[in-house]
Order: structure tokens, then sequence, then C-alpha cells
């Protein structure tokens, strides 16, 4: 696992994606920008209409036999094929935090199926979970992924089948933002 690595997120009138729609899920919804940006590292001024930090982390959840699995099958981002690509900044309830890590892990898990439902759109789907919580930012998680316009669909069922699940009932924000890169 390398290193903890800061992430910025800037959505305004700069970067390599062009925002297709924002979509609220849960809660508060963001403020409408025409593009977006995902910087490692220092980023660079803020221009934005709105900024997201978090940074990359360990794994918490994930049992040996899964990781092994994952590293097995996923793909990097930044494939030249995968035009497409979804922001979901996700918080989750003082009672999701309230558990301990094992309960945690049997509703994400055993009785939410996330690892198993998710490991059915790779290698389509690249992703990366980027952490905020603990930099007392507005949401816990930002979740990025990336996919050719061919797995757009795939994309959405995947969507739906979580949001079905036990472990979603502990999400009170959640915001969907779709782009597209020419
Ligand atoms: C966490 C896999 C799709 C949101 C995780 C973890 C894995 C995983 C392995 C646990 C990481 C750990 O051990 O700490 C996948 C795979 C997917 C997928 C293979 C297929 C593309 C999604 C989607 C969303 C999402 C579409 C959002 C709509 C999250 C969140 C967490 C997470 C918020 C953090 C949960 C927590 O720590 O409470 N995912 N996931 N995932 N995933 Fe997914």
């Amino acid at each position: 696992m390398p290193a903890p690595l800061p992430v910025t997120v800037t959505a305004g009138a700069h970067g390599p994606w062009r925002v297709t729609d924002i979509r609220p899920c849960l809660g508060a919804t963001l403020p409408p920008a025409a593009r977006l940006r995902v910087e490692d590292g220092d980023a660079t001024p803020d221009d934005g209409a709105w900024r997201l930090r978090g940074v990359t982390s360990n794994l918490r959840y994930t049992a040996e036999a899964e990781r092994a699995t994952l590293a097995g099958v996923q793909q990097g981002l930044g494939r030249p094929q995968a035009s497409r690509a979804a922001l979901i900044p996700i918080r989750k309830s003082a009672a999701w935090w309230d558990m301990a890590q094992d309960a945690r892990r049997a509703v994400l898990e055993e009785e939410s199926r996330h690892i198993a439902i998710g490991l059915e759109y790779l290698p389509g789907v690249a992703r990366r979970l980027i952490h905020s919580r603990d930099l007392g930012e507005p949401f816990d998680f930002l979740t990025w992924f990336e996919f050719a316009p061919e797995h757009e669909a795939g994309f959405d069922t995947l969507l739906s089948r979580l949001r079905a699940t036990k472990e979603w009932g502990f999400v009170e924000r959640e915001v969907e933002i779709r782009l597209a890169r020419d």
C-alpha cells in the first residue's frame, strides 16, 4: 500500500473533466460547475466553485483473500478509453461511526456484499477511495470511478444494487457527479 497521498478535487471553470450532471441523492447537493479536476499532492490555487479534500489510505475492511482478488483484476486510473467518470462524495451517519470495526465490516460485506457486488463490475470500472472524515470535511469519503462509455449502463446498475443494501441505510449525504472527457 503506498503512503497516504493528499488529494484535492476542484470544481469550477477548469479541469480535464466536463461535468455532465450533478445528481442529488441524499441530503444537500453541491453547487453547479462546468469542469472538474482531481489533483494529487499540493493542489493549484483555489479558483473553483467548490473544493473537496481527502487522503488515500490503507484498507479497513477488506479481508486478505478479497484484497488478493481485487489486486488481480482491478485496473488503474487514467486508461485512455475511460472517458467517463463519477465522483460520489458520501457521508455516513453517527450510527455507522458508533459501531466497532468488526460490526461495520459485517454490515459492509457479510450483510451487504459491497465487495462481492463491486467485483462483478471489474475490470471495466477503475476506482479510488479517498478518506475525508478525519480532515473535518463535509463528506467522509470521496469515491472516484473511471470507465469507458460502454460500461456506463453497468455502472448505473452497480449504483442501484449498492444503494439497496443495508450499508446504504447508514448513508446520510450522497451526491453523484457524472463526468466526461473528450
Ligand atoms: C469501500 C470495493 C464500488 C463506495 C470499499 C472497499 C472495497 C470496495 C474493497 C473497502 C475498502 C477498505 O477495506 O477500507 C468496491 C468495488 C467497487 C465499488 C470493487 C466496484 C466498482 C463502489 C461504489 C460506491 C462505493 C459505486 C459509491 C456509490 C464506497 C465507500 C467505501 C467503499 C463509501 C468506504 C466504506 C467505509 O469505509 O465505510 N469499496 N467498491 N464503492 N466503497 Fe466501494
